[in-house]
């Protein structure tokens, strides 16, 4: 009897980036968070499944203390049964698990489009172990390709802190919210730097952070102690080249 050919195609999953920051967030918690430890929370849609993670270690007997890097990651921890501590009552952070919005293969880093970029720096450079999760779009051979790099202003003389920014040659762009300049949990205000690539992110830094006006920016440079990517294939890789600390 004659049999026709049945090709058998092999569909490979791909996951939705939602599927992608939930696996990624839960693989560095159950990685690093451990009994006993103070937790930086960081702020974001990939650092919110590791809040909820983290309330699901609390809820089964963990004993946790975290602090926030923003007024919503902290609104979220405490909905979660998650005791929260001011940084100023700790010494240091054990670990701290926050997204970003580029990564290099240094490991460094633009962070700030969600807006906690100042509180997320200080928690930073208060932990030992700053741990970054985010799905493979993140990744960028140099830094200020695919975001602009945040800086947080006061609000007075803001245009002429523009003014500076520009000097460096980007567009700065006043970030917005319904209508209004977004305010940061600080009070400030944010300027979205758009840059066709950055050559040399401490050079930039120095010259941001010496400008009147500028309050923080969003270059996270040997800040970090590991990446863990996920792929589109739910595989998470762990970036951990180029680690200064
Ligand atoms: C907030 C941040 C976030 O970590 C960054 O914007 C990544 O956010 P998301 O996980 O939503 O892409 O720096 O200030």
């Amino acid at each position: 009897m004659h049999r026709e050919a049945v090709t058998i195609r092999v569909i490979p999953m791909v996951l939705d980036s939602e599927q992608m920051k939930k696996i990624v967030a839960e693989a560095a918690v159950e990685e690093y968070v451990k009994d006993g430890m103070v937790v930086g929370l960081g702020t974001g849609s990939t650092a919110y499944y590791a809040i909820k993670k983290v309330g699901e270690l609390v809820a089964n007997g963990y004993d946790l203390k975290c602090v926030a890097t923003s007024v919503r990651t902290e609104e979220i921890a405490l909905s979660c049964g998650i005791e929260m501590v001011p940084l100023n009552d700790v010494k240091k952070i054990d670990v701290t698990i926050d997204g970003a919005d580029e990564i290099d293969p240094q490991l460094q880093l633009i962070k700030g489009m969600g807006g906690a970029l100042l509180r997320e720096k200080i928690v930073a450079a208060a932990t030992v172990k700053e741990i970054i999760i985010a799905d493979e779009s993140k990744i960028v051979e140099k830094l200020g390709t695919l975001s602009p790099l945040p800086v947080e202003v006061l609000q007075f003389g803001h245009v002429h802190t523009k003014f500076g920014l520009e000097l460096q040659k980007c567009n700065a762009v006043l970030r917005m919210k319904d209508g209004a300049p977004f305010v940061t949990d600080g009070g400030n205000y944010i300027y979205d730097c758009r840059f066709d690539g950055i050559d040399n992110p401490f050079f930039l830094e120095s010259r941001i952070d010496s400008m009147p006006g500028v309050v923080e920016n969003g270059l996270f440079l040997n800040m970090a102690f590991e990446a863990l990517i996920c792929t589109s294939e739910g595989e998470v890789k762990h970036l951990s080249e180029g680690v200064k600390r």
